[in-house]
């Protein structure tokens, strides 16, 4: 079993990556006192494990509800929570009820920010089921619900009591999923730690990830991230910035294709590609870093071709950017490889110029 925990004063926790369902209910009872618990999950998720973490928990004396939201990312909206205030109402979940979010990261925001506005906040735990949920959402206690107005636009901080990680669960997961998360383990490796690019760069090329590997993928990034939410819980520092490498840009490109055309993970290998050409191109690091960067999202079978796409427009979404000031684009740049410069003000004119450069490069 490995183990970490994310030290935040009262709202410590620990994170176990450990498929033993065991070890997961030892962990449980220790912080999770009442006997009732409302697990939360999508409808396709729930076809494949629900019923088995409510037997194991039934069997371990706790009395399980559920529910069950929309799958993707049209369920995480203002509708789901409100099913789910009114499901757990007539289940007679109370004040000391335990949440518990099983499934990826929409089923992880939505339960989330359920468990911390329910009756006032009950307790929540986390078991996530895509490899983006284990690396990146499940960690960290960001909530948030989409409203008509943009995505996450509805949110609260919500630390969670503990994070069960079965990395098993990703045996059904799809292909497009799986490189979905890589994209975010990636981007630890280019931002934090060279030595990890160089193991991922090894295990990629390979082509196959055995559960092991992913149970020490999973413990470098949910180390990474922890270390970061440790420094500045609530992102009033500027420290969580760095973890938006590559974000600048995607966020952009999700905006243009209307969250059509890339998962989140995609549409940050694009990003963080930009983001190394950037770099070089401003003399921040070596062409070599770009171009190992540009080796590792290739071998995870990343596609750059964003010639579909107007550099002046997604410049033009990129300064809307919630780290824009004064209408100038803020980026997290690399000054080398493992090592990321954040805060990078960039003038707007030298961004399309690059962005138009990196297009037509990308073809
Ligand atoms: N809170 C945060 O810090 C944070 C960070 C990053 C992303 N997010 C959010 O996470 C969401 C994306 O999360 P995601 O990529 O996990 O998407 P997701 O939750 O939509 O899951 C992707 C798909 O996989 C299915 N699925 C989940 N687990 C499965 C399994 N083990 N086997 C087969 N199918 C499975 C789901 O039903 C869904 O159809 C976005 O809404 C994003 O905003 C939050």
């Amino acid at each position: 079993m490995k183990k970490l925990k994310v030290k935040l004063k009262d709202n410590s926790y620990n994170i176990i990556i450990d498929p033993n369902e065991k070890d997961f209910l030892l962990s449980f009872r220790q912080y999770v006192k009442s006997k009732s618990v409302f697990i939360v999950t999508d409808t396709n998720v729930a076809k494949l494990y629900l019923k088995n973490l409510e037997k194991i928990l039934n069997e371990a004396g706790y009395d399980c509800k559920s529910a069950v939201i929309k799958a993707g990312e049209t369920g995480k909206n203002l509708k789901s929570l409100s099913f789910l205030y009114d499901k757990a109402l007539a289940c007679g979940i109370d004040r000391k009820s335990c949440a518990i979010a099983l499934g990826g990261g929409v089923v992880g925001d939505v339960a989330g920010f359920f468990a911390a506005t329910y009756m006032r906040g009950i307790g929540l735990v986390q078991v996530p089921t895509t490899l983006l949920a284990m690396t990146d959402s499940s960690v960290g206690g960001k909530t948030a619900v989409n409203t008509a107005g943009g995505k996450n636009i509805a949110g609260v901080f919500y630390q969670p009591k503990l994070v069960w990680i079965n990395a098993s669960y990703l045996s059904t997961l799809p292909a497009r999923h799986i490189r979905n998360g890589m994209a975010e383990i990636i981007k630890y490796a280019l931002t934090f730690d060279e030595n990890f690019y160089a193991y991922l760069l090894d295990l990629i090329s390979k082509g196959f990830i055995s559960l092991k590997d992913f149970d020490h993928m999973i413990y470098k990034s949910c180390a990474f991230k922890a270390a970061v939410v440790e420094k500045d819980e609530k992102e009033t520092k500027g420290l969580r910035e760095i973890l938006n490498f590559g974000h600048t840009l995607a966020h952009a490109l999700e905006t243009y294709t209307e969250y059509k055309k890339f998962l989140h993970g995609e549409a940050v290998a694009a990003g963080m590609l930009f983001a190394s050409f950037l770099s070089y191109k401003l003399n921040l690091c070596k062409k070599e870093t770009f171009l190992k960067t540009e080796t590792i999202l290739k071998e995870a079978g990343f596609d750059f071709s964003l010639s579909a796409m107007n550099a002046e427009k997604l410049a033009a979404l990129m300064t809307r950017d919630k780290k824009a000031v004064g209408g100038k684009i803020r980026f997290v740049l690399l000054k080398d490889m493992g090592k990321a410069l954040n805060g990078i003000v960039v003038d707007n004119k030298k961004a399309v110029k690059f962005l138009g450069d990196f297009i037509r490069e990308n073809k």
